[in-house]
């Protein structure tokens, strides 16, 4: 580890990438240094979810009188509000919003249009089971002025950063810029994200498959294959691999980087697209697990490829390990079957 004993806060982190790049304009290290922000804050609120009962502001009004507002609209609104008066972005996107967000009048246009989950796997809160955000930015296409949908609507190769928040048992930051992949783990004695994961890479192999597995009777054939083929005994080839699914994809994701393996959500024949969102959850953390040299596939083409068409729309997804993925889309696409 090259920074061996010292400590390595995101900014500094930011600050030494961009160094790297003569001319860079610091845009960077401000749309991060923003972001982490919120992200902050987010967490500041995940880690007290539980206790919301408690302090009786379940009753829908908090202290200040206020509506209490599902976690995942707070968590878009923080995101939008540390974001918009910054002067590095032109637009936005959300899943959690059908339209653009805009930039208000006052504030200056960027050059960059960020887009992302404000909180995925919200479904778990309730659990105390991890949950996260997804974060992609792009270079805008248009001049200048206002941003517009033809600036969210790139294809996933042209972001030029992305990462993914995971509330976990830490909460930890991971992004890519385009030259590897980081990973910070949030010191909140301090407040700050500290760098804790040099240079990921995911393991070629793995031996863990992820996938909601109560869809098996709607899956397509090749789809039923691969699976039964991972569960089939093989001591040469690591099988049968163990089965891991938590229903939050940016946790499920995280361990897939970290261990290796497959994260699957394929389209079948009642949701021929799936569930996950192509700008919002599958092109970012396509960008991180081809950075960390893995692999992101719809089952025919490469994700970063596609050409998106609408801000929502949704995609199958299997990413992870390059060769576990490789030879997923081989039973996929019928090139092989089952022995
Ligand atoms: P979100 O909370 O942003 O709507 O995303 C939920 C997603 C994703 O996190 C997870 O992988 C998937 O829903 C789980 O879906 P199933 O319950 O259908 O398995
Ligand atoms: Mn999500
Ligand atoms: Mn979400």
């Amino acid at each position: 580890m090259k920074h061996h004993g010292k400590v390595i806060t995101i900014e500094r982190h930011i600050i030494e990438e961009e160094r790297k790049h003569p001319g860079a304009s610091g845009d960077f290290s401000g749309i991060l240094r923003d972001l982490t922000l919120a992200f902050k804050v987010i967490h500041r609120e995940v880690s007290k979810a539980g206790l919301v009962n408690i302090l009786g502001m379940a009753g829908r009004q908090n202290v200040h009188g206020e509506e209490v507002k599902k976690m995942d609209v707070f968590a878009d609104e923080k995101i939008y509000q540390a974001m918009d008066h910054g002067g590095h972005l032109c637009v936005m996107a959300s899943e959690e919003n059908e339209d653009v967000l805009q930039i208000p009048d006052q504030y200056p246009k960027g050059k960059y249009v960020l887009l992302y989950d404000p909180l995925d796997g919200s479904s778990n809160i309730d659990a105390n089971v991890s949950i996260g955000t997804i974060f992609s930015v792009y270079r805008r296409v248009t001049p200048s002025g206002h941003g517009t949908m033809q600036d969210c609507l790139q294809p996933g190769y042209k972001q030029v950063a992305a990462g993914y928040v995971v509330y976990g048992s830490s909460t930890m930051l991971v992004y890519s810029t385009g030259d590897g992949v980081h990973g910070f783990t949030l010191d909140p004695s301090i407040g700050e994200f500290l760098l804790s994961h040099e240079d990921i890479r995911i393991p070629k192999r793995g031996k863990i498959y992820s996938v909601n597995e109560g869809n098996y009777r709607w899956w397509y054939d090749g789809m039923k294959k691969y699976v039964k083929y991972l569960q089939q005994e093989d001591k040469a080839t690591n099988r049968p691999f163990s089965g891991r699914y938590i229903g939050s994809m940016i946790a499920d994701l995280h361990r897939t980087l970290l261990y290796g393996g497959i994260f699957m959500y394929p389209g079948d024949e009642r949701h021929p697209n799936g569930k996950l969102r192509l700008m919002y959850e599958a092109n970012p953390t396509a960008f991180i697990v081809e950075q960390a040299g893995g692999r992101a596939t719809n089952g025919k083409d490469r994700i970063l490829d596609v050409v998106p068409t609408s801000l929502h729309a949704r995609t199958p997804l299997f990413i992870g390990s390059d060769e576990d993925v490789a030879e997923c889309e081989e039973f996929l696409q019928g090139k092989r079957q089952l022995t």
